[in-house]
């Protein structure tokens, strides 16, 4: 078993590079590089890119990529799945395996990466909020544009097998369990992070829950803070995107959400102020609710599930 140390990046197929990346730039994301076939899209951290698009003939959702502490554990796990190692050809460089999960996800994991110079975020604006006046003798001044999206935080994945893809994740990968997810009594479902003892770390980097058939759900990318949240949605509103459902703050990971549709019906989301934990946090039960995993905002609507 290796330990996965966080999510890199997510790579999607699209007909037209353009419409995604104006898209994705609306949406917060930068241009690391383009090629005439990929389209690479980077946030604020000094992650080389967390967004990669292909040319394809159908939009799909291809594959994501995790994080391995070093090399010698991506020829670990290599080794443990009866695979080759390879020299990841592509600009972040570094070590990688490639294989499909046993719910037929295909899952890149990668060390000796090639980082890049973070971007210095342009807010926060001190606040002046309830009990805590930090901003005296001055106004705030945000333009109005996109989120500024930081990092990649998390994948859900629908499962067609969700027990063998959680023993996976868990056995071979290092990932703990946060919350199960129950639909009355039966299991359908689990928030995991990374297996990192001490260090805090995202209440899930991966979440798996059991459909009839694998599909990609979605990808969570952390924004600064709540007014990006808030900015970003009037900003996409704005540009006459999709919108799929928020804003509100989850139940389980307590982020504060906002899911959107790229142009090609892929569900992204915004999100901030979610729970840190680490392998002392004790395993949750969550329960299935028909308004969805939601303390306050909108109920999910129906369209969500598509
Ligand atoms: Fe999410």
């Amino acid at each position: 078993m290796i330990t996965i140390q966080d999510i890199l990046y997510v790579r999607y197929g699209a007909p037209d590079l353009d419409r995604m990346e104006e898209f994705l730039t609306a949406f917060g994301l930068i241009r690391a590089d383009r090629t005439d076939r990929t389209l690479y899209m980077r946030g604020a951290s000094s992650s080389p890119y967390l967004h990669v698009t292909d040319l394809t003939a159908e939009p799909q959702a291809k594959s994501f990529a995790l994080l391995a502490k070093d090399e010698d554990d991506v020829e670990r796990l290599a080794a443990e799945l009866g695979l080759a190692a390879e020299w990841n050809p592509e600009p972040a460089g570094g070590r990688m395996v490639r294989f499909k999960d046993p719910s037929g996800f295909d899952v890149t994991v990668l060390a000796g990466i090639r980082q890049v110079a973070a971007l210095s975020p342009l807010s926060p604006a001190p606040g002046n909020f309830g009990m805590e006046r930090l901003r005296k003798g001055s106004g705030v001044k945000r333009p109005r544009g996109p989120a500024e999206v930081l990092r990649l935080g998390h994948a859900l994945l629908r499962c067609d097998s969700l027990e063998q893809s959680f023993r996976f994740y868990t056995e071979t990968l290092g990932f703990k369990v946060s919350d199960s997810l129950y639909a009355g009594e039966n299991l359908v479902g689990h928030f995991m992070h990374c297996g990192l003892g001490q260090t805090f770390t995202d209440h899930h980097t991966i979440a798996i829950v059991k459909r009839p058939a694998s599909q990609f759900d979605h990808a969570g990318f952390e924004v600064l803070d709540l007014e990006n949240v808030l900015a970003g949605n009037d900003y996409l509103m704005s540009k006459d995107y999709e919108h799929d459902w928020g804003i509100g703050r989850h139940t389980e990971g307590s982020q504060i959400f906002d899911y959107w549709r790229d142009p090609f019906g892929n569900k992204i989301e915004h999100w901030t102020d979610g729970d840190l934990v680490n392998d002392d946090y004790q395993p949750g039960r969550a329960m299935v609710r028909p308004e969805g995993p939601v303390q306050w905002g909108p109920p999910i609507p129906q369209s969500s599930f598509r």
